[in-house]
């Protein structure tokens, strides 16, 4: 196949360093099919949305064939679409309508674990010990289960098959790890990135990107692993998988984009990623995981940009996506730190308070330098639905419905009407609250006030203002408990305290999530001035 070039209009090479992103959970977006599940004819029926909203690229999840035992992170075929999704060919038409509109596709590649119904799992089953089959994955003969690590969905990572061997799951049994010293599973991952970059895609998100090396004697975890000591996570020989898929990547035209899932503490550790020969950026989880509190984000930020400084890589800035709690209940809460372990049912959470300060996180986000992701629905500030009767997610199940995992995240969006399925043509596939009607597309879109009019004024002074994006910030003079900084000779202000505070002089007042009182700026709320 020739490769396919991207659209003129986007040859900027360096595009990446401060798009803005926008997270497509293909089965919850839009459905162009009427069966209540999500799908690419949905997404191309919707395009004008996004190019309205003013996005650079859009990131699908994984829109592949899969069980979909975890939400299509479990892929059966990487060089497919999910026929619920639709087919191979509505997704290269897709990819070339969105470049026609200046939007680019990042696709979902998952490089640590396959779904066991890949041909190459059911094929190791059916081999049986000792085959060549095998040793594509982790598979061990041991009469008990081979080490007690423990699985990122809580619980055991290793499930024995009949024959009696036991092979390695980081997360659930549908989904066996690959071993990547075994040759084929390299060579088979740098096949399908060109594959996908075969068909215009203009970069890929690389799920669980830490995860990929194991310590091949599968020693049990030390109470204290150091750098690069753990046994699973982070050990330094994966830096040379990106490096192969970094060559690969530049030996395409238009820059093709590696963007890492790495969640790691340690900031020197993850700016390790970002070299100047591996991945272009990964998610600043830091950030979406920091409570709203000035002294706690402006400590991430100073601290991330620090990180990202000596690889000249730009840092993200991420408020949420498909797997946390959504921005206007985290930020609604008395606790409105991020962690996966806190998630409990029934947390108390004052939504209008949470709104409010999204929007003033949306701002802020969107002012700091690099790049952007918003999550689809964020721009709606839709909530986190509590109360799913019925629910998917593994994560919800493996710590027996104590967690109530992130089916909540994942709730079809509302694109109108009065009541569910607003706009869907059948049920959807997860339930939609009955008091969405408010937020929906139609009833937001003429309305000055809404998040989306919020979200589209943002990004439309984000791609004018020549000072925002990719870049430096300085740190202003301010009141106590409010972010102030300037970029060129546009200026953010946050306010997280609960006094109403004067704006520094200024030329324009751009944009406020909040109108003034009396010429302040009240609490919770974000201004853009130019000065
Ligand atoms: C991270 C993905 O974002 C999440 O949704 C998935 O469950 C895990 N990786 C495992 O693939």
């Amino acid at each position: 196949m020739v490769p396919t070039p991207l659209a003129p209009s986007a040859t900027d090479p360096l595009w990446w360093r401060d798009a803005v992103i926008y997270q497509i959970y293909i089965r919850s977006f839009a459905d162009g099919n009427g069966d209540g599940t999500g799908d690419i004819e949905g997404v191309r029926a919707h395009l004008p949305y996004l190019r309205d909203l003013g996005v650079d690229a859009i990131w699908f999840t994984p829109w592949y064939p899969s069980p979909l035992a975890d939400g299509g992170y479990d892929v059966a075929d990487y060089r497919n679409i999910h026929p619920a999704f639709g087919d191979l060919a509505g997704a290269e038409a897709l990819i070339q309508e969105a470049l026609a509109l200046g939007i680019r596709t990042i696709i979902d590649i998952v490089p640590n674990h396959i779904s066991n119904e890949h041909e190459w799992f059911k094929a190791a089953l059916a081999a049986g010990p000792g085959s060549p089959e095998r040793e594509r994955f982790w598979f061990v003969e041991s009469e008990t289960m081979p080490n007690h690590w423990v699985s990122n969905f809580q619980g055991e990572t290793w499930t024995q098959v009949p024959d009696g061997e036991w092979y390695l799951h980081l997360f659930t049994p549908e989904q066996p790890d690959l071993n990547w010293n075994h040759p084929d599973v390299r060579r088979e991952h740098e096949d399908v990135l060109r594959f996908w970059f075969d068909r215009g895609v203009a970069g890929v998100r690389i799920d669980s990107a830490a995860l990929l090396i194991k310590d091949p004697a599968l020693p049990e975890v030390p109470e204290n692993p150091g750098p690069g000591e753990h046994p699973n996570t982070d050990r330094d020989e994966v830096h040379d998988v990106y490096r192969s898929w970094r060559a690969v990547a530049d030996s395409y035209p238009g820059t093709r984009v590696l963007v890492g899932e790495v969640w790691m503490p340690d900031t020197k550790r993850f700016a390790d990623y970002l070299r100047p020969d591996e991945m272009h950026t990964a998610f600043n989880f830091d950030f979406m995981a920091r409570p709203w509190n000035a002294a706690e984000l402006r400590e991430s930020i100073d601290s991330m940009l620090a990180a990202h400084a000596p690889v000249n890589a730009p840092s993200t800035w991420v408020l949420s996506n498909h797997d946390v709690t959504r921005p206007v209940t985290r930020y609604g809460r008395e606790d409105s730190s991020f962690a996966f372990a806190a998630k409990r049912f029934g947390t108390p959470t004052d939504l209008v308070k949470g709104t409010r300060r999204a929007r003033a996180a949306a701002l802020l986000s969107a002012a700091l330098p690099g790049s952007l992701y918003i999550y689809q629905g964020d721009e709606l500030g839709l909530p986190e639905v509590d109360d799913i009767p019925l629910r998917e997610d593994p994560m919800h199940f493996r710590s027996n419905g104590v967690d109530p995992g992130r089916d909540g995240c994942r709730v079809p969006l509302p694109w109108s009407g009065d009541a569910p399925p607003y706009g869907w043509g059948g049920t959807p596939w997860l339930p939609q609250p009955g008091d969405w009607a408010p937020l929906t597309v139609d009833a937001q879109q003429h309305d000055p006030a809404s998040m989306l009019s919020l979200y589209r004024a943002a990004l439309e002074l984000r791609r004018s203002t020549a000072a925002l994006g990719d870049g430096d910030l300085a740190w202003t003079e301010s009141a106590p408990d409010v972010l102030a900084f300037q970029r060129g000779d546009f200026v953010n202000v946050t306010n997280l305290s609960a006094e109403h505070v004067a704006l520094p002089a200024h030329k324009k007042l751009l944009l406020t999530s909040e109108p003034l009182v009396n010429g302040e700026l009240p609490p919770d709320s974000t201004a853009w001035l130019r000065v």
